[in-house]
């Protein structure tokens, strides 16, 4: 019923905003951070500080390659939450896709959506000396046959993995975008996120403060929940598809 109301909300929009977290992938086989079974359970976050690339970029290379093969094994595709989202975004229902997720599931090619990647994008690596952008696959095979740290071909600066590192600034655009799209949005959908790290986090109470309807789509409670004006507690893979389907009708 809930659903049913945030889809007549939906219907009615001129500007539709979502934050998707990791919650929106782990359907598709790629753990959470802050869940049991997340990431920061297995993995040091401070072995992934910026500061330990700078320092020690051996190292920092060597374990940034097993926690991206224990969080995307093989045959990683979207699934169902990926889909609706992106069907929202086909029917014009869905104007700005902003995620905290470097696994780069989401697509809004072909969309009239845009997609701001809030923390990058772990299938890209960036040289830290020139920016030069190339793909992480083939630099991630160099570091597994012993090329440490693994060094740009244009200037022979270090590689680093295309993401938001501990200790690293957001690219400045990227969050420009995202806020000047969360203080015009009419809807604010936050999905599948904790919504613990900023300044991600304080997108939802910009969209808040200057009168969007908000929705919360999460297993767990978040520190938004209670100011939202949904608060849905479900599966991702059941609420988006149905939350679509109800938009649809
Ligand atoms: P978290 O792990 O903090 O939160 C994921 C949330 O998704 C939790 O509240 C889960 O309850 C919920 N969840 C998991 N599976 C779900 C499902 N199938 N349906 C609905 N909810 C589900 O992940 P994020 O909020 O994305 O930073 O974490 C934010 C940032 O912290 C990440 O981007 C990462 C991390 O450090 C960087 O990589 C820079
Ligand atoms: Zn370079």
């Amino acid at each position: 019923e809930q659903v049913a109301h945030l889809a007549a909300a939906i219907r009615d929009a001129d500007s539709v905003v979502a934050l998707t977290g990791a919650g929106v992938s782990t359907a598709s086989g790629i753990p959470d951070f802050r869940s049991d079974s997340g990431i920061w359970n297995r993995f040091d976050p401070e072995d992934f500080h910026y500061r330990r690339f700078c320092n020690d970029p051996e190292d920092f290379w060597k374990d940034r390659v097993s926690l991206h093969e224990t969080m995307f094994g093989d045959g990683i595709e979207p699934n169902s939450a990926h889909d609706a989202l992106r069907e929202l975004s086909k029917n014009g229902h869905l104007h700005a896709l902003v995620t905290q997720n470097t696994d780069g599931l989401h697509d809004t090619t072909a969309t009239s959506a845009e997609l701001i990647e809030l923390h990058g994008n772990a299938h890209r690596v960036v040289c830290d000396s020139c920016g030069h952008k190339t793909d992480a696959a083939p630099i991630r095979e160099r570091v597994e046959s012993g090329e440490r740290p693994p060094r740009c071909g244009d200037c022979d600066g270090i590689f680093k993995p295309d993401v938001v590192l501990f200790g690293e600034q957001l690219e400045k655009s990227d969050l420009q975008r995202a806020r000047k799209r969360s203080r015009n949005a009419d809807v604010f959908l936050a999905i599948g996120s904790s919504l613990s790290v900023e300044p991600a986090a304080s997108l939802p109470r910009i969209a808040e403060r200057n009168d969007a309807t908000t929705a919360v789509v999460n297993l767990d409670e978040t520190p938004f929940s209670a100011l939202a004006d949904f608060d849905i507690r479900g599966d991702v893979t059941d609420v988006l598809p149905t939350l679509c389907e109800e938009v649809a009708d």
